[in-house]
């Protein structure tokens, strides 16, 4: 373990950049030092592994996005749940997490690979013992759901501090259960990245509107 920090402090830090261009896209990663790679880009943060340490992986959050010092706590409330991942470790802008292996439903959705119910009802139930935990789950949507052997994991809680309800795992419930499920389900089909960014960007637009006809 102490020889992984050295690697992140010594030979990751000091050589990789990213950028968050805006809050609502993915990170940019402009250099990454060799071994490392990535393994995910999320709005915030850039994750990243090493092959010495294949179950482990490094989440750094770009220059100037809030929430390290929440996402830190909220680990640290969490505990021990096997559908999330643990945090080992944190430096100043950095956390080492129990890597989770498995396929983003987003990226489910690219592949055509089908979404089995299991992983729904997995959620869900992870979901609850985060409330229980005193936690509000939050940010939950088809990036931060990943499927592995027909299970469903959360790989992202950092923003389960904030105490406003979300409603976005309830309408991709509702996609789910209402059209996915029955019409889908049986006959995946591979749906290219610019419809995914497509129905991503209407439905923030859509939620937006939303909220000003409400106000
Ligand atoms: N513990 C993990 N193990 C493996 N991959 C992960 C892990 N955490 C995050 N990732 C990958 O990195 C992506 C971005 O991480 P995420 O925590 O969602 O960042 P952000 O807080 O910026 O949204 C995820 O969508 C996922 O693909
Ligand atoms: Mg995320």
């Amino acid at each position: 373990m102490n020889s992984f920090i050295e690697k992140i402090e010594n030979e990751l830090l000091p050589h990789l950049a990213i950028e968050s261009i805006n809050p609502y896209d993915p990170v940019v990663i402009h250099h990454l030092p060799s071994p490392w790679k990535a393994v995910g880009t999320g709005n915030y943060a850039a994750v990243v592994i090493h092959p010495d340490y294949p179950d482990l992986v490094v989440k750094i959050y770009a220059p100037g996005r809030p929430g390290f010092a929440e996402e830190v706590a909220v680990y640290q409330q969490i505990g021990d749940h096997p559908a999330y991942s643990k945090c080992y470790h944190y430096g100043e802008n950095y956390l080492m997490l129990k890597r989770m292996y498995g396929t983003t439903l987003f990226e489910c959705f690219h592949q055509g690979i089908p979404i089995p119910l299991h992983v729904i009802k997995d959620v869900d139930k992870a979901l609850s013992y985060a409330q229980q935990k005193g936690l509000t789950p939050h940010d939950i949507h088809g990036k931060n759901v990943v499927l592995h052997n027909g299970q469903g994991y959360v790989v992202d809680i950092s923003d389960f501090y904030k105490e406003e309800p979300c409603s976005k795992w309830k309408d991709l419930k509702k996609a789910y259960y209402k059209l996915y499920y029955p019409f889908f389900y049986r006959h995946p089909f591979k749906i290219p990245y610019f419809v995914l960014n497509f129905i991503r960007k209407s439905y923030r637009l859509f939620k937006k509107m939303k909220a000003a006809f409400k106000n």
